[in-house]
């Protein structure tokens, strides 16, 4: 599995040969003027909610590369009634999909959920994917939710990715908790720094995580790393 940050929550997951990308927001990042968008041609577009800071860059991703978006029921109509895309797969919390390269579920996230026009998005969603076997959950934006004691009793990931920049999501803290809650040791960190409401400070984020002997991974925006 190889892993790549474009900013904020938008990751590119490398997965049994597919390429699975997150929340496309990079053009307006000013964090990520170094990414060229148009080098982006995911397989996939796994879109978690429809803020305009993890989806402005989605229907431009998607009419170049082609990829299949699964989103929403709510996202998914409006992708296709409203920009015109085609490849679309609509979900509700608690489905799962099978695609080439594994599993996708659609998890519940404890967040808003609406599109750029004020179109209501449906619930907001994180997604659990099984490929290589391993787990891997994107929380999208959350806050700290019983929910996810169900996961780490269920399907304990191996790797998570976690908002923690607060305001509009959890904390460091309350992603300490989240942790333990899914049972899982490795987390990288998202939505953090690309505003000044939601800036962090890297060293303390990570002495606290170390403290609950978990592993906290910043990455650098551009940085790929194997997994
Ligand atoms: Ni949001
Ligand atoms: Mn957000």
């Amino acid at each position: 599995m190889k892993i790549t940050y474009y900013g904020h929550s938008c990751f590119q997951l490398e997965l049994d040969g597919a390429k699975v990308l997150f929340d496309p927001f990079i053009s307006p990042n000013g964090l990520a003027k170094h990414i060229d968008v148009h080098s982006i041609t995911p397989d996939y577009i796994l879109q978690s909610h429809g803020h305009v800071d993890h989806i402005v860059d989605l229907v431009p991703i998607a009419k170049r590369s082609g990829a299949l978006i699964l989103s929403s029921w709510e996202i998914k109509e409006w992708l296709e009634k409203k920009q015109g895309l085609e490849k679309l797969h609509p979900m509700n919390i608690g489905g799962s999909k099978k695609l080439g390269f594994g599993t996708v579920k659609m998890v519940f996230a404890s967040h808003s959920n609406s599109l750029p026009d004020g179109t209501y998005g449906g619930t907001a969603a994180g997604f659990l994917i099984r490929s290589e076997g391993k787990t891997i959950y994107y929380a999208g934006d959350t806050a700290l939710t019983q929910d996810m004691k169900l996961i780490g009793e269920l399907q304990p990931p191996d790797l998570a990715f976690l908002p923690i920049g607060d305001n509009f999501t959890m904390d460091v803290d309350d992603a300490i908790i989240a942790a333990k809650f899914i049972r899982c040791t490795r987390i990288i960190g998202m939505h953090y720094d690309t505003f000044g409401y939601i800036e962090i400070d890297h060293e303390e984020a990570k002495r606290k995580f170390a403290e609950a002997g978990l592993e906290l991974t910043l990455m650098n925006i551009g940085e790929t790393i194997a997994y």
